[in-house]
Formats: structure tokens, C-alpha cells, sequence
């Protein structure tokens, strides 16, 4: 693993375990999901049909989105998720959800064996804190041919700053309830870097809805990017 990688799975191990310590509650299983954040923005309807699907979410977290679209859509879906605290909270969770499969791995190894998706998801997730060119190879070799990407990743943050015009990741603030900020390493890029990488890998954009806070005094502003997985 590089060492963006290595430092974000610590940092959101330290997360996971303070909730674990803390024996946060779980909660109910969102009834769609929220790609930005607060409520603004469009929800699950952006994947189309999904009962009987198979649906694979890269870096899960609590694997809230994933039950929700086993539970409310009868997709068949893994959601996988590299932090230990993290995998064990999303175990206890929703693990019991029919349709639901829930794998502790880092998704680029994960994508080395996996078996071939219709529709990949990143919600804030593995997309935005992996290395691109190790990443989206195997993006492109498990999503079916004509499969869809869709992925929500930063494109300002909580300060307004960004996004970046080279692949690099920027150190971002992560927040504990009450603790000092931790760090992690986000790929914060502009929407033509993002199509222009994923054209690299056989993945074509054809939208980018940029979703702002819906609070006044935020000024984070989000992409939802999709994209197809061509024929090849
Ligand atoms: C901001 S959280 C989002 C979780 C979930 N998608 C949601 O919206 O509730 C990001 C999660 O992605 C996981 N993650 C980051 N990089 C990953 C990778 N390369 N492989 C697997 N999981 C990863 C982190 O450990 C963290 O739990």
C-alpha cells in the first residue's frame, strides 16, 4: 500500500474505534442515498434499476448505503471496507441484511479477484482516497462492460478550497466528535482531471452534477460523477 493509503485506513481505524468505544448506535437504514452532504442533491434514483443487481460499494464505511440498497432495492450487493473498526461497525450494523455482503479488504486488492459487478459506487469512498492508477485498472475489470461508475468526491472543502489541477491527494481534516481533527488524504481534483482519468481507464463520463451544502455558512461542494465502462 503507498502511504496515502496506509494513513488513511489508521486514520479511519482511530474513527471507527473511538465509535466502537463509544458504542454509537446504529442507525436505521437510510431510505436513500445522500451523495453530498446535508440533504441537497439527488439520491438513489441515479442508479437506475436495481433489484436483482450486483452492486459493489468501494470503502463502505458503517455500510449504511449498501444495506440501504440491499433493503429497499433487492440489489445484490458487497460493500467492501479497509478499515478494521470501520468493517466490524458495518458487521454489527447491518450484517444480518439479506443481500448484503460486507468484506474487510483495501479495494485495490479487492478488484484483483473480484468477480464483475453491474453498477460500482464510491460515496465518499475509495475512489477519492486511492491512488487513481491503482484504483481504476481494476474499477475497469470488474465493472461489466456497459456497467455504470457513479462516485461522489470533494470538489471544494469545508473551507472552500479546492480542487486540484494535478493527481496529487491534499491532506483533509477529519473529524471526531470530540477530539482533536485527524488527518486524511483525499484526491480532490477538478471534474476534467477526474474524466480525463477515467477515460484513461476504459470509463466514460456522462455527467457531473456539482452539489453544494445546503447550509448557508458551508461552502464544501461535492461531484457526483457517472460514467460507463465501455465495451471492450
Ligand atoms: C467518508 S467514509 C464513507 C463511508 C460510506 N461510503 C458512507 O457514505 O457512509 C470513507 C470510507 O472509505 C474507506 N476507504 C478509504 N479508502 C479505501 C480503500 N482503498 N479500500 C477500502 N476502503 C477504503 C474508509 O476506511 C472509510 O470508512
Amino acid at each position: 500500500m503507498t502511504g496515502p493509503q496506509t494513513a488513511n485506513t489508521q486514520a479511519w481505524d482511530r474513527y471507527g474505534s473511538h465509535h466502537l468505544r463509544k458504542k454509537t448506535a446504529a442507525p436505521p437504514i437510510p431510505d436513500t442515498i445522500r451523495w453530498a452532504f446535508g440533504t441537497a442533491g439527488p439520491g438513489t434514483e441515479v442508479l437506475g434499476p436495481l433489484a436483482g443487481r450486483r452492486v459493489l460499494e468501494l470503502g463502505c464505511g458503517t455500510g449504511r448505503y449498501a444495506a440501504h440498497l440491499a433493503h429497499h432495492h433487492h440489489a445484490h450487493v458487497t460493500g467492501v471496507e479497509s478499515s478494521l473498526a470501520q468493517y466490524q461497525r458495518a458487521v454489527s450494523f447491518y450484517g444480518s441484511v439479506p443481500g448484503l455482503t460486507l468484506v474487510r479488504a483495501d479495494a485495490v486488492d479487492y478488484l484483483q479477484q473480484a468477480d464483475t459487478f453491474d453498477v460500482i459506487i464510491s460515496i465518499h469512498g475509495a475512489l477519492c482516497f486511492t491512488p487513481p492508477s491503482l484504483l481504476l485498472p481494476g474499477v475497469f475489470t470488474t465493472l461489466r462492460p456497459g456497467g455504470l461508475l457513479a462516485a461522489s468526491v470533494l470538489h471544494t472543502n469545508y473551507r472552500g478550497h479546492g480542487p486540484s489541477q494535478t493527481v496529487e491527494p491534499s491532506p483533509q481534516r477529519l473529524q471526531i466528535t470530540g477530539q482533536a481533527p485527524d488527518t486524511v488524504y483525499r484526491w480532490v481534483l477538478t471534474p476534467t482531471l477526474w474524466r480525463r482519468l477515467l477515460a484513461e481507464h476504459g470509463l466514460a463520463v456522462t455527467s457531473v452534477d456539482h452539489i453544494n451544502s445546503d447550509a448557508d455558512d458551508d461552502p464544501t461542494s461535492c461531484c457526483l460523477i457517472r460514467a460507463t465502462r465501455d465495451q471492450r
